[in-house]
C-alpha cells in the first residue's frame, strides 16, 4: 500500500500573502494512483528526462517530466498539463524559463513534508536566475495531484493560461527547510523547446523510419546533404597529415 497522500486541488493554488510559502488545497483523497509513464513521448506529449532515456516506471532513479500543451486560442493562452516524477527527500521541481542565466524561472514544486510523514504538497515560486533566490508566486494551477512513496515524488498539474509556448524546461531538486524551499539544484536544462510540439526535442536527423526501404529521393537528401562536408573534412585531415609529414 502506498504511503503518502494524494491531493486533488479542484481550483487554484493561492499564495498565502504572509510571506511564507503556501498553497491552499481544496480537497484530499488518499487512494488513487498517479500514473506517469513514457507512453506517448514524442507523439502525444513532450518528454524530458535525466539521466538519458530513463524510464519513470523503472526502479532506478529517473527525473522525468512530460507536457501536453494546447495551441493557444485567443484571447486565452495555452493550457499546459504537466507530469513530473523524481527522487528527493525534499522537493522535485519543474521550471519554465526563456533563459536560465537571466530573468526569472517559473518554478512548480512538488514536495514531501518530512515533518508530516512525507505527505505531499505543491507550491509555485519564481526563481531569480541571477542569484537563485526563490520568491513565492501566485500562479493559477489546477488539477494538482501528487503522491509520495519513500523518496519518489510524482505529481501532475495544469497551468490553464500560459502566455507563451516556447520555454526551456528545467528539472531539478531541492530541500525543504523551515524557511521554505532551499535553492533549486538544476539537473537538466532542455534548451528552448516548442512545448506544443511533442517531438520538438526529438532529433530531426533521426526520423522514426521503421522500414529500411528508402526511396531514391530520401537517399539523395540524406546522403547528398552530408557528403560535401564529410569530403571537405576528410580532405582537410588529409592535407593536415600531409603537412605534418612534410
Ligand atoms: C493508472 O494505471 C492503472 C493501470 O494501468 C489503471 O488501472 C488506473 O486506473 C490508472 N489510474 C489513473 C488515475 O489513471
Ligand atoms: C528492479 O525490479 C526488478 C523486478 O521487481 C528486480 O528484479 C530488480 O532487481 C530491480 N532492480 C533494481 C536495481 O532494484
Ligand atoms: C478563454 O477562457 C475563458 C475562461 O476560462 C473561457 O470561458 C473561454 O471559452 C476561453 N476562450 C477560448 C477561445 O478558448
Ligand atoms: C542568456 O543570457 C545570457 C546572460 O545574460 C546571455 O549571455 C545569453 O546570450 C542568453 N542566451 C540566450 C539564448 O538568449
Ligand atoms: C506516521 O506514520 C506512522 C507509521 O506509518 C504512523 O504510526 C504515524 O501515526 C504517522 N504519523 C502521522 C502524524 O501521520
Ligand atoms: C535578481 O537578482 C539580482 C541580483 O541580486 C538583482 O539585481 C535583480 O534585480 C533580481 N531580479 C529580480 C527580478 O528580482
Ligand atoms: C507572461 O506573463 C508574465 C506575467 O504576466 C510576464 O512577466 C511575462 O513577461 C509574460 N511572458 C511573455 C512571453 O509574454
Ligand atoms: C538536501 O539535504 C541533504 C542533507 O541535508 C543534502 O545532502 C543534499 O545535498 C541537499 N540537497 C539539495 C538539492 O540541496
Ligand atoms: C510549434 O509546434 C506546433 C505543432 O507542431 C506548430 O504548429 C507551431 O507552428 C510551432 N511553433 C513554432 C514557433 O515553431
Ligand atoms: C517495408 O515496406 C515494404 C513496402 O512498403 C514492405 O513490403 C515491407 O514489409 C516493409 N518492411 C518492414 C520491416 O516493415
Ligand atoms: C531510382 O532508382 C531506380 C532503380 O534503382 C533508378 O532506375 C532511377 O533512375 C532512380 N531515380 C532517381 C531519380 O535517381
Amino acid at each position: 500500500m502506498e504511503r503518502g497522500l494524494i491531493l486533488l486541488v479542484a481550483a487554484l493554488g493561492v499564495y498565502v500573502a504572509s510571506g511564507v510559502q503556501g498553497t491552499s488545497y481544496l480537497s484530499f483523497s488518499n487512494n488513487t494512483q498517479v500514473n506517469i509513464s513514457q507512453n506517448g513521448c514524442g507523439y502525444t506529449k513532450l518528454c524530458v528526462r535525466t539521466p538519458g532515456n530513463c524510464d519513470p516506471t523503472g526502479n532506478t532513479s529517473c527525473m522525468f517530466a512530460s507536457v501536453i500543451a494546447s495551441t493557444p486560442l485567443a484571447p486565452n493562452g495555452s493550457a499546459m498539463s504537466f507530469q513530473l516524477s523524481g527522487d528527493s527527500v525534499g522537493y522535485i521541481a519543474l521550471g519554465l524559463t526563456v533563459n536560465a542565466s537571466q530573468g526569472t524561472t517559473m518554478l512548480f514544486i512538488c514536495a514531501q513534508n518530512s515533518s508530516n510523514n512525507g505527505s505531499f504538497f505543491f507550491q509555485t515560486v519564481d526563481q531569480n536566475n541571477t542569484n537563485g533566490a526563490l520568491t513565492p508566486a501566485e500562479r493559477v494551477t489546477t488539477e494538482i495531484w501528487g503522491i509520495v512513496n519513500e523518496n519518489v515524488i510524482k505529481c501532475e498539474f495544469t497551468v490553464p493560461n500560459m502566455n507563451s509556448t516556447t520555454f526551456s524546461i528545467l528539472l531539478g531538486t531541492g530541500n525543504i527547510t523551515d524557511n521554505g524551499p532551499s535553492p533549486f539544484d538544476i539537473s537538466l536544462n532542455s534548451g528552448l523547446l516548442n512545448l506544443t510540439n511533442p517531438a520538438s526535442n526529438v532529433p530531426t536527423t533521426a526520423p522514426p523510419v521503421t522500414n529500411t526501404t528508402v526511396t531514391n529521393t530520401t537517399m539523395a537528401n540524406s546522403i547528398g546533404a552530408v557528403q560535401p562536408h564529410a569530403v571537405l573534412l576528410l580532405l582537410s585531415v588529409l592535407t593536415l597529415s600531409v603537412m605534418l609529414r612534410a
